[in-house]
């Protein structure tokens, strides 16, 4: 079958060999921090400044990091796939926005970064965006209002993620759903594999191990990012179709 109409999902796994860290790991810690320390509005509310500072190391770091072969392969993919593919990003790193840059996409692409990006910054108190690459005080004037500071453009636990109609229309009409380094622990985003089974979508995990939710999918490949999304991609060109469980 030739597809028509993709939609890629990824996770913390597709930068993790570009040195990125990825979030849940056998300590159960991000970065040293306990997640409701540094990732709800509870903890922003609590200790700006501790929360501003765990991001601002985090966006000081995109300054260090490229984006890897993983990125550069969906990028070339986008460029030269003549149909629509959507590609939604639970990551906050830029990776993917770079890779794009150096290629053009053809015309059916879209990128959607639903948990937010570590590059934008956000009003308080009227919800703007702006662009931002420096680091930000605990209580950050805001451009837009005297009532707000900046906060980071982040979707914390307890918050709603973006652009969730856009990737809803997506989901409900694709024939492929590929999902790329992510565990599979945080909804919305493990639930997609769902959505797209039930529209009709062939469905594959691509991960460096099984993901809690790996049996929902018609086929899965585990392995480094690096190595088994450009295979994966480039067998879409030839119409081949993997193992149900293969490995790198
Ligand atoms: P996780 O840290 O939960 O999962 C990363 C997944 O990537 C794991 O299943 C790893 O096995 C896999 N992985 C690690 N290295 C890999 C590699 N080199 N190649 C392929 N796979 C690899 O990250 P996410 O699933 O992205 O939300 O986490 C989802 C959300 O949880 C994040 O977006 C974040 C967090 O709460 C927000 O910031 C709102």
């Amino acid at each position: 079958m030739r597809h028509r109409d993709i939609v890629i999902l990824t996770g913390a796994g597709i930068s993790a060999e570009s040195g990125v860290p990825t979030f849940r790991s056998d300590d159960g810690l991000w970065l040293g921090h306990r997640v409701e320390e540094v990732a709800t509005p509870e903890a922003f509310a609590r200790d700006p400044a501790k929360v501003q500072d765990f991001y601002n190391q985090r966006r000081r770091q995109m300054a260090e990091v490229q984006p890897n072969a993983a990125h550069r392969a969906i990028a070339d993919f986008a460029a030269r796939f003549g149909g629509r593919l959507t590609l939604v990003t639970q990551n906050v790193d830029d990776l993917h926005d770079r890779a794009h840059a150096e290629t053009t996409p053809a015309p059916g692409f879209e990128l959607i970064h639903m948990h937010g990006e570590l590059l934008k910054a956000e009003c308080t108190a009227t919800d703007r965006v702006l662009d931002w690459t420096e680091d930000l005080d605990a209580y950050h004037d805001s451009p837009f209002s005297p009532d707000g500071w900046l906060r980071p453009h982040i979707v914390w636990f307890g918050e709603f993620p973006l652009h969730m109609d856009r990737i809803e229309r997506a989901l409900s009409s694709c024939d492929l759903f590929v999902s790329i380094g992510t565990s599979g622990e945080v909804y919305p985003a493990a639930g997609f594999v769902r959505r797209a089974h039930m529209a009709g979508a062939r469905t594959v995990e691509l991960n460096l191990e099984p993901s809690l939710g790996a049996s929902l999918f018609d086929a899965c490949i585990h392995g480094p990012a690096t190595e088994i999304v450009p295979a994966f991609l480039n067998s879409l060109d030839t119409n081949a179709w993997p193992n149900a469980d293969s490995r790198a």
